[in-house]
C-alpha cells in the first residue's frame, strides 16, 4: 500500500487569478493500491463520495489512461484535513493525489511536469494543482494543455494565517458572480501587480505584497459572499499583514505575516474575537516547499 501527502494551497494571491499559487503545510493523506474494482474509504470520518465519480479515483484512472496501461479499479483511503469548499485546494489535493499515487504505483512514466499537464487539465486552472504537486511559490500559465510554469522556494519567515469561515463556498458559485468582460484599465490594474506580487515574492521585496495583491478581477465581486471577508483584511493590515486578500475562490481569507507563528497567532486569535466571526477558526501555516510525495 503506497501512501501519500499532499499539501493545501492557497491561489490567486489576490491579483494572480487561475495563475499564482502557493502550498501550505496543511496536508491530506492517502493510502492508494490497485484492486478489482473501486473500493474508497474515509479514515477520518468524513463525508466522502466512495464510487467512481470520486476526484481521486476519476485523477488516478486518467494517469492509467494516458499511460495506456489497463486499469482494474484502486482501493483508497483517504485522510481529509484541508477544509472542504474553503479556497484551501481541497479538490486540487485530491486531484494531485490521484495523478501523484497512480504514477508512483506504474512505476513513474510522467515526469513531474506531465503529471500537472494531466492534473491542470482535469481542474481546468492550474493555480491549486502546480503548489499542490510541486510545491511552493508557482507562477503559472496555461498554453492548451500545456502548463508553463516557474517554482521557487518561499521563505519560512512568512507565515499565512487562514482564517476559515463556518460556511463553504462553492468554485463555480464564486466564478459564477465574475463578470464576462473587463476593461483594458482593469487589465492593466491586475497584470501590473500579478507581475509585482511575483517579482517581489521571488527576490524578497516583501513590502511590495500590499500593492501586489490588489484585484479588480474577482475579488471584488466576491467578498459580498463572503460576509466579514473584508473586515478580516482591514484588521489583519491594522496589525501588520504584508498581504491579505481571499485564498483561492474563498471562502477562507488569507492574511500574510512576517512576525512568526506564535506572535500570527494571538493577531489571529484577536481578531476573530470579535462577535463577527462566530464559528470561524484560523490556521497558522508556513508554505510547503515540497509538494505531493510518497511517504
Ligand atoms: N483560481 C480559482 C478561482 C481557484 O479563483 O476560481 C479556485 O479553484
Amino acid at each position: 500500500m503506497l501512501k501519500i501527502r499532499i499539501p493545501a494551497s492557497t491561489a490567486n494571491l489576490g491579483s494572480g487569478f487561475d495563475s499564482l499559487g502557493i502550498a501550505l503545510n496543511l496536508y491530506n493523506y492517502i493510502e492508494i493500491e490497485e484492486a478489482e474494482g473501486c473500493f474508497i474509504s474515509s479514515a477520518d470520518g468524513s463525508e466522502i463520495p466512495a464510487g467512481e465519480d470520486n476526484l481521486i479515483y476519476l485523477s488516478a484512472k486518467k494517469v492509467f489512461e494516458k499511460a495506456a496501461v489497463p486499469f482494474r479499479g484502486l482501493k483508497i483511503t483517504e485522510e481529509n484535513n484541508i477544509p472542504f469548499a474553503r479556497g484551501l485546494g481541497s479538490s486540487s489535493a485530491c486531484i494531485a493525489g490521484g495523478v501523484f499515487g497512480a504514477n508512483e504505483i506504474l512505476g513513474r512514466p510522467f515526469s513531474k511536469d506531465e503529471l500537472l499537464d494531466i492534473a491542470a487539465e482535469i481542474e481546468g486552472h492550474p493555480d491549486n494543482v502546480s503548489p499542490a504537486l510541486l510545491g511552493g511559490f508557482t507562477a503559472n500559465a496555461a498554453d492548451g494543455k500545456k502548463v508553463c510554469f516557474v517554482k521557487s522556494e518561499v521563505s519560512e519567515k512568512l507565515v499565512f494565517a487562514a482564517f476559515v469561515p463556518p460556511f463553504e463556498l462553492k468554485t463555480a458559485d464564486a466564478r459564477a458572480v465574475m463578470p464576462k468582460e473587463v476593461s483594458v484599465r482593469d487589465s492593466v490594474f491586475n497584470l501590473s501587480r500579478s507581475a509585482l506580487i511575483t517579482a517581489s515574492f521571488l527576490s524578497g521585496k516583501y513590502e511590495n505584497l500590499k500593492t501586489g495583491c490588489e484585484d479588480k478581477l474577482h475579488q471584488p465581486f466576491r467578498l459580498p459572499l463572503i460576509p466579514g471577508g473584508e473586515k478580516i483584511i482591514e484588521e489583519s493590515y491594522k496589525k501588520g499583514s504584508l498581504a491579505a486578500y481571499i485564498s483561492g475562490a474563498g471562502s477562507t481569507m488569507m492574511a500574510i505575516f512576517d512576525c512568526g507563528n506564535e506572535k500570527a497567532g494571538e493577531i489571529a486569535k484577536e481578531i476573530l474575537s470579535s462577535a463577527d466571526f462566530n464559528g470561524w477558526k484560523y490556521f497558522i501555516l508556513n508554505a510547503d516547499n515540497s509538494g505531493a510525495a510518497a511517504l
